[in-house]
């Protein structure tokens, strides 16, 4: 939503985990190689042990000399072997693995959201529910999908030019409060607006004009002299920031994504939508969505 990622100059995760696999494969066909070789060796040891030699040359399982048999079965295990490091081990191997178990982390901590929020309030809930004072013109504001996906790998998941207007005409003035990744995710902070970036580093370096802040309740309090101070993110804020805010200016966009962040979802008792407006695709937008507004009831 917000511009292109930072570049790092020094080797980050992806680099690293680019390198392991590269050194991998590189293991991977080595062996192979080796395997190749062996199996030409052996092949021509067994075809002489056999036609040469005349080991057990009365042997004829299935009416076949012995060597054919065995030539036969290691060459199809050579295949295997072939098979899985070109095909399994490539599109199937440790990488598939792993971002396997990253979406089904994801999906299994969204579920586990949904079953939280379903759960009958405890008094110690309510109790807690009570002290939290929802502050006035507090305003959320976020583009989700329709499983409330929010970004993967530190980015926003689409590229939707009216939704970015709306976000720039909506914050432009304004104090926007953010987690400390969310920032890391915009190139150069947004013009006209105070960028409030939170963080438990104490040392963490923003640039001039960006407030440092090391919790959110400092965050608010850093933004208590503006009209409408916006939280613009990302999952981990949203989530903390939920019971403190007054509003919601969400944009749903109509389809699924493959993601590694969420938003929390939004509970029809606390929230109601007084506000709608619907945007189809288009040659500028791949994706149909809606611009909605909650009040906090
Ligand atoms: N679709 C949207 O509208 C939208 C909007 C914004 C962001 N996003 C996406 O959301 C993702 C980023 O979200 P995220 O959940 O990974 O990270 P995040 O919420 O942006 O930032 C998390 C960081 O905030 C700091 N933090 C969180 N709670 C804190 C607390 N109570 N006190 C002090 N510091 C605290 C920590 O920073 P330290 O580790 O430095 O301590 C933490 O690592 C990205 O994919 C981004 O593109 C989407």
């Amino acid at each position: 939503m917000f511009g292109k990622k930072k570049q790092k100059p020094e080797i980050d995760q992806e680099q690293f985990a680019l390198i392991e696999n590269a050194q991998r494969r590189v293991k991977q066909k080595k062996r192979l190689y080796i395997h190749f070789i062996i199996f030409l060796i052996g092949a021509i040891f067994l075809i002489l042990a056999n036609t040469v030699l005349g080991i057990a040359e009365e042997f004829k399982p299935f009416g076949l000399e012995w060597f054919v048999i065995a030539v036969g079965v290691w060459l199809f295990l050579l295949f295997n072997h072939i098979f899985n490091v070109f095909v399994t081990n490539k599109f199937m191997g440790k990488d598939w693995e792993k971002s396997q178990m990253v979406k089904l982390v994801a999906k299994q901590q969204n579920k586990i959201e949904t079953l939280k929020e379903q759960l009958p309030e405890t008094n110690l809930q309510k109790k807690i529910t009570a002290t939290v004072k929802p502050i006035k013109n507090l305003t959320i504001i976020v583009a989700a999908g329709e499983n409330n996906e929010i970004g993967k790998d530190n980015n926003l998941i689409w590229h939707l030019r009216d939704d970015l207007k709306r976000f720039k005409a909506l914050t432009s003035g304004h104090h926007i409060i953010m987690g400390r990744k969310t920032f890391e995710s915009f190139t150069k902070p947004l013009p006209n607006r105070t960028h409030v970036v939170i963080s438990r580093q104490k040392n963490y370096q923003v640039p001039e004009g960006v407030l440092l802040v090391n919790s959110l309740d400092d965050a608010i309090d850093a933004a208590i002299g503006d009209s409408q101070p916006f939280i613009i993110g990302g999952g981990e804020i949203y989530k903390q920031a939920m019971p403190f805010a007054s509003k919601i200016e969400l944009t749903r966009v109509h389809s699924t994504f493959d993601a590694d962040t969420f938003f929390p979802k939004i509970n029809k008792n606390e929230w109601q939508e007084i506000d709608s407006k619907v945007h189809d695709n288009n040659e500028h937008h791949n994706y149909a969505f809606s611009f909605l507004t909650y009040k906090r009831i």
